[in-house]
């Protein structure tokens, strides 16, 4: 049976831009949001891009509930809460993708920087507030929702963090669904508070260069990884 991708919070600007790629590359996709009227109306107009889409709205946990692959784009201020919201309605063995960036903005503050996480990032967070049994991957930090939101390829690298070698696959497979992506095995789930302090900087030089989708590409890897 083919899986279903929940994107909790997937009425946002991240979130639609993966739905709109994945549904693109064929993915079965539920926009998760806390209103099911504007989870609707998000995956309606999404499908009405994509011939053939498999997309649907829902509320979140009725999203989360429906599927054994989710991903969280919410801010980073909501993000314990809509976890704590949506943790009785994750499926046993799930996995989770997280995309959170602890902004300062998010609370008050400047784009430019972020907020200490006593976890050590939002990924570490997240991994504190699921399921025993549901394995968190951290990826797509620093994947700009203005080169989601086109048709072109996405020149960039995706730094993906998981304890979970299975949840880690996973999230890289999904990030190489959208062409011109590279994924990069990141190692472990702590790796992910370097990656998430990452776009603080992106955003920095989006606002000195004028421009607006700055991402990353590194060199030297021998990809595809041999150890995966
Ligand atoms: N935007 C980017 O370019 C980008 C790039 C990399 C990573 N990220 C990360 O991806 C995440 C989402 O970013 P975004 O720009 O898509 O955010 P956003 O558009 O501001 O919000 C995404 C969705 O989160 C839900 N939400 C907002 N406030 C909430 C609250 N207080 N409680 C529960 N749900 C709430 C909303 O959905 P409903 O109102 O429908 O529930 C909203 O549509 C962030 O953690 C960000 O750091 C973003």
């Amino acid at each position: 049976m083919k899986r279903t991708i929940a994107i909790v919070g997937g009425t946002g600007a991240e979130g639609s831009g993966l739905a709109w790629r994945w549904a693109r590359a064929g993915e079965k996709i539920l926009i998760g949001s806390r209103d099911a009227a504007r989870a609707a109306a998000r995956a309606a107009e999404i499908a009405s891009r994509v011939l053939g889409a498999e997309i649907e709205g829902r509320e979140n946990a009725a999203a989360v509930a429906e599927s054994d692959l989710v991903v969280l784009t919410v801010p980073f201020s909501a993000q314990a809460a809509t976890l704590k919201q949506i943790q009785p309605a994750f499926r046993p063995g799930a996995a989770l993708i997280d995309t959170t960036v602890p902004l300062a903005a998010t609370v008050g503050g400047r784009a430019t920087r972020t907020v200490g996480v006593w976890q050590g990032s939002a990924a570490e967070q997240a991994a504190e507030l699921v399921p025993d049994g549901v394995c968190v991957a951290a990826a797509f930090h620093a994947l700009s929702s203005e080169l989601l939101r086109g048709e072109g390829r996405v020149e960039c690298d995706v730094v993906v963090c998981a304890n979970d070698a299975g949840a880690r696959k996973t999230a890289m497979e999904l990030a190489e669904k959208i062409p011109g992506i590279r994924a990069v095995n990141g190692g472990p789930l702590e790796t992910a508070r370097i990656a998430e302090q990452l776009t603080a900087l992106l955003i920095g030089l989006n606002v000195r260069y004028k421009v607006r989708a700055v991402g990353i590409r590194f060199t030297g890897l021998p990809i595809p990884d041999p150890q995966l």
